[in-house]
């Protein structure tokens, strides 16, 4: 089976050998690709919603792999034992629902050893979350698919040596590694922000001021390390 670019990238952060749960799988097509390809011995997959677990759970079984990918249907990690996944992958979601859903089940979260998060949008707030709840950002890279560009965050346990808010909006780990795609990403998160901004300037409530002040200086922020890009 082939994945497309977006997983094939996720798939290759998952170290061989290891457990992994993949959390809001849809159809399953990661830990297929895992299983298939020997990178994982056992994989679990869970899904919130009927119908992506019924194509998760179809999927499956096409692929006779039923003896090594175990389907379960449930909210975030509540359908997982603590210590029976050594990695988890969360793909697909809000940053700040993927942030809920980790911050929702702390005893099998203190078994994870990494983390493979590819948050669609607040890739910021949830990269704040993890360090400050005692997660390093040891990975970051961004991929091109069909014209959208994908964040992917890989987190272990460990303290982060960022801790500057703005640097962890943007990605520690992409302006470190000179991704050649922060400059269009930036431009993005730039155009997403500007239509927050252009929402909130029409309230006069003094926490919408609060706010578009708070994204102004994120910004400000970009437009620093844009400008100092080589
Ligand atoms: C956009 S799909 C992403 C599928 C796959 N992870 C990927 O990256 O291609 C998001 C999936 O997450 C599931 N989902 C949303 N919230 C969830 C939750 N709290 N727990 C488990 N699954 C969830 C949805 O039903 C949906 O199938």
């Amino acid at each position: 089976m082939r994945l497309t670019r977006r997983l094939a990238a996720i798939a290759a952060c998952v170290p061989p050998g290891v457990v992994v749960a993949d959390i809001g799988t849809d159809h399953a097509l990661l830990p297929i690709y895992l299983v298939e390809k020997g990178i994982c011995p056992r994989v679990v997959a869970t899904e919130l919603n009927p119908g992506p677990y019924r194509s998760a759970i179809e999927a499956v079984n096409l692929q006779g792999l039923d003896g090594k990918i175990e389907v379960r249907q449930g909210d975030g990690l509540h359908p997982l034992l603590p210590g029976e996944a050594q990695v988890i992958v969360l793909a697909g979601m809000g940053g700040n629902t993927i942030r809920q859903i980790l911050a929702d089940s702390p005893e099998v979260l203190a078994a994870v050893r990494r983390l493979i998060l590819q948050p669609m949008v607040d890739a910021g707030d949830l990269r704040l979350w993890l360090v400050g709840e005692g997660w390093r950002l040891v990975d970051e890279m961004l991929v091109e698919e069909d014209g959208r560009l994908y964040v992917i965050v890989v987190a272990e346990r460990g303290r982060e040596k960022v801790s500057d808010p703005y640097l962890l909006e943007i990605g520690p780990r992409l302006v470190e590694k000179k991704d050649p795609l922060l400059p269009a990403y930036l431009s993005k998160l730039m155009a997403h922000y500007q239509r927050i901004l252009k929402a909130l300037a029409r309230s006069r409530s003094s926490r919408a001021e609060e706010k578009a002040l708070e994204i102004s200086d994120k910004m400000a922020r970009i437009q620093e390390v844009l400008k100092e890009w080589p």
